[in-house]
């Protein structure tokens, strides 16, 4: 039931196969994208490099009881992202399920003990070491695909986020596996030549003022002004922001608290929940980049997109313009990948920046030092790599072929639905990295967007952050005031249905943003007369005046919880040593092992690359020492409470 089959096509993979004599099929288990960009890239690269001809392909959108009949002359490449506590991404739970399960039954062979002879295939796993579950996915896949007698062709490959080594470890390992695929099915390489996957014809004759032509709206019901529900990642709601201000005290750095009213949008959601926010790009960045590509002056073009062929999908709706293209719908500002670099070689202005192209794409030091240590996004490395002259050879195609498409950001939302129901609030700080050595600060699309939207809804004089004037157009221009395209992802992170459990949060930083919802909650069922246990928050942050979120807030619900409730700070930067949450846990161990006991939920938010981790393994101290059992035992011990709900995460890198 995904959404071929919803829109009447096909959901069968060999007649898809047949029908666009297609040989190599690259199915994609995604979340953010990240696996999706890598299966075009190995569909791309197969085609302009081997000559097979690929596709991609959501693995929601197929059935897989006909495997068994994958023909022995063609390949399926599977990119499998693992997502959160080593689960599948939200498109490939049936497959998942199905090629799991212990009585899997294809429709031909349903006896035979091997039914996948037939099916070669081709994996990597994309997956994040500091997680448990490394890269679970592509592990379990192919070891029952090995197990019901498909071959697998070369190693499966993981790449490690984690690590920050995805990029290379996708490099590293194609290539054997590129050489082994060429012997297993006699391919020849070739020169590799670009083979557009989609078609962009300009409309000179068309306004890009007209009613049809698409200036960032999501889809149709957007563009004709009434947009309608069902609300989700598909069909952003366009909500208000209702209320916006900085709740940081401190000059160089911005964090964000807003409220966005979803009334009448029929979005719900409960205490614990994400909120997706739909960023636009800045107007600077956008700017640059139809700029270095020589198209500043076609920037209201319309152009109709499409793919090649059926089996290409266009990320975004057409007519469309390239201004809109570029600022509404492509990851612009994101680290570039040394694939692109190489790939854009043939492209360049003229030889001697081919070459310095071509070298750059092939030497991961070069690449290090002249592109990922900058911080350059696409435009940004292009102009330095050709100081400043126009790359107007390289086909518009390429861009929507190579770039992500953009993507929501999620925020834990840092509001109770028992007090407010219909406005969500959120707690972002605003990311603006600055790196030693590199020429630029990189500023975070998402939060720069939000902290322009709230600038401009206080009539801020501040220079604007985003270059928002631009920003005005597309799905904004149909509203009136300040809004913000939104929809909610319900989570697992969740306070226990009896209010009289006890709870203790640990959240530093914004990882306290879904515990404001929780304290709110449980103030809340105080207030209505309930039996509210006891409520422990630890809370971290450099000092009390400056970044000391919801400061004042805490107070009150200390008074609605008739002393229930408790704030543990930990303020890292107000004496010679550092003091974070770990050291308060400590400082508190009987009593968190005392309320363990009484089956306390231990809630987890924040970063997840090193605090959840230490927190982890301190609490895992904590009960070793309490209950006088080893480590190894206290380490069991949180386990079995991950598995069964009393110990939750809501993290973030
Ligand atoms: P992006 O543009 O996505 O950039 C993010 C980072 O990527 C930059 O800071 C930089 O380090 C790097 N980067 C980007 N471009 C480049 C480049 N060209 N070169 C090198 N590096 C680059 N955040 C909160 O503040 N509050 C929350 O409550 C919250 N909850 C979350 C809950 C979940 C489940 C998840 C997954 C994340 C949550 N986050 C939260 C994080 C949030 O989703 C965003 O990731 C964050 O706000 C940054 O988004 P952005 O668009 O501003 O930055
Ligand atoms: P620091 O920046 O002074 O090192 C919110 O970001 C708070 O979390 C800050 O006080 C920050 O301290 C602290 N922090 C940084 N790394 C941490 C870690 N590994 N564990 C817990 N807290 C940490």
């Amino acid at each position: 039931n995904g959404s071929a089959g919803k829109q009447g096509k096909s959901r069968n993979i060999l007649e898809k196969l047949d029908e666009t004599g297609k040989n190599c099929v690259v199915f994609y288990g995604s979340q953010t994208g990240t696996a999706e960009d890598y299966a075009s890239r190995l569909a791309k690269e197969g085609s302009s490099r081997f000559g097979l001809k690929t596709m991609t392909a959501d693995l929601e959108d197929y059935d897989y009881e006909n495997l068994d009949q994958f023909p022995e002359d063609k390949v399926a490449m599977f990119v499998l992202a693992t997502y959160g506590e080593g689960e599948p991404t939200d498109n490939a739970v049936e497959f998942y399920e199905f090629i799991n399960s212990d009585d899997v039954s294809f429709s031909e062979k349903s006896s035979d003990e091997t039914p996948l002879t037939t099916l070669q295939y081709v994996g990597f796993g994309l997956g994040n070491n500091t997680y448990e579950h490394y890269n679970s996915m592509i592990r379990n896949v192919s070891k029952s695909l090995d197990k019901l007698g498909a071959k697998r062709v070369g190693q499966a490959g993981e790449g490690d986020d984690g690590a920050g080594t995805m990029e290379e470890d996708f490099l590293a390992w194609k290539e054997p596996m590129w050489a082994a695929l060429a012997e297993a099915m006699s391919l020849e390489e070739r020169e590799a030549v670009y083979e557009p996957v989609f078609e962009l014809t300009e409309k000179p004759d068309m306004d890009h003022e007209d009613d049809t032509v698409y200036l960032g709206e999501p889809n149709k019901n957007h563009l004709e002004g009434q947009s309608k529900g069902p609300y989700n990642a598909h069909n952003p709601f366009i909500a208000p922001i209702a209320e916006s201000k900085e709740i940081f005290n401190d000059k160089a750095r911005n964090c964000l608290h807003m409220e966005i009213n979803v009334a009448g949008s029929n979005l719900s959601y409960t205490t614990g929940d994400h909120i997706a926010v739909w960023p636009t790009n800045a107007g600077k960045e956008a700017d640059r980049f139809l700029d270095i590509l020589n198209l500043t002056d076609k920037r209201n073009t319309v152009v109709a997109v499409k793919g090649m062929d059926a089996t290409a999908k266009v990320p975004f709706p057409s007519p469309t313009t390239y201004d809109a293209i570029v600022r509404y719908q492509l990851e612009i500002c994101a680290p570039v990948s040394r694939q692109f670099v190489s790939q854009l070689a043939q492209f360049s202005p003229n030889d001697a920046i081919k070459a310095e192209m071509t070298k750059i794409g092939n030497d991961k030091d070069e690449f290090s030092k002249q592109v990922a240590e900058k911080n350059y996004n696409i435009a940004q490395f292009l102009y330095y790599i050709s100081n400043g002259e126009k790359w107007d050879k390289i086909p518009f195609s390429i861009f929507i072929e190579a770039l992500h498409k953009i993507q929501p950001r999620y925020y834990s939302i840092s509001s109770s639905s028992l007090v407010q129901k219909d406005k969500i609030s959120i707690t972002a700080v605003v990311e603006s990295v600055e790196k030693p050595g590199a020429p630029h600060v990189v500023k975070g699309v998402t939060t720069n967007y939000l902290l322009a939207l709230k600038q401009k809804q206080h009539g801020d004089p501040s220079p604007d952050p985003h270059g928002l004037n631009y920003a005005i157009t597309g799905p904004r221009n149909k509203y009136d005031g300040i809004h913000v395209p939104v929809h909610v992802r319900h989570s697992n992170f969740k306070l226990p249905s009896d209010p009289s459990k006890p709870i203790i949060m640990v959240g530093p930083g914004t990882g306290v943003a879904p515990f404001r919802g929780f304290v709110q909650e449980r103030a809340q069922q105080a207030k209505m007369g309930e039996d509210v246990g006891k409520t422990m928050l630890f809370f971290g942050c450099r000092n009390s005046s400056d970044d000391f979120l919801y400061k004042e807030e805490w107070e009150q619900y200390k008074s609605d919880m008739s002393g229930q409730f408790e704030l543990v700070t930990a303020f890292s930067r107000e004496s010679a040593q550092k003091v974070y949450v770990q050291h308060r846990l400590k400082e508190r161990a009987e009593e968190i092992n005392e309320l363990l006991l009484q089956k306390a939920y231990f809630y987890v938010c924040g970063d997840a690359a090193n605090m959840a981790r230490e927190v982890n393994d301190i609490l895992a101290g904590i009960i070793s020492e309490k209950r006088g059992v080893s480590k190894q035992k206290g380490e069991e011990i949180v386990k079995g409470m991950r598995a069964g709900g009393q110990y939750q995460e809501d993290v973030w890198s």
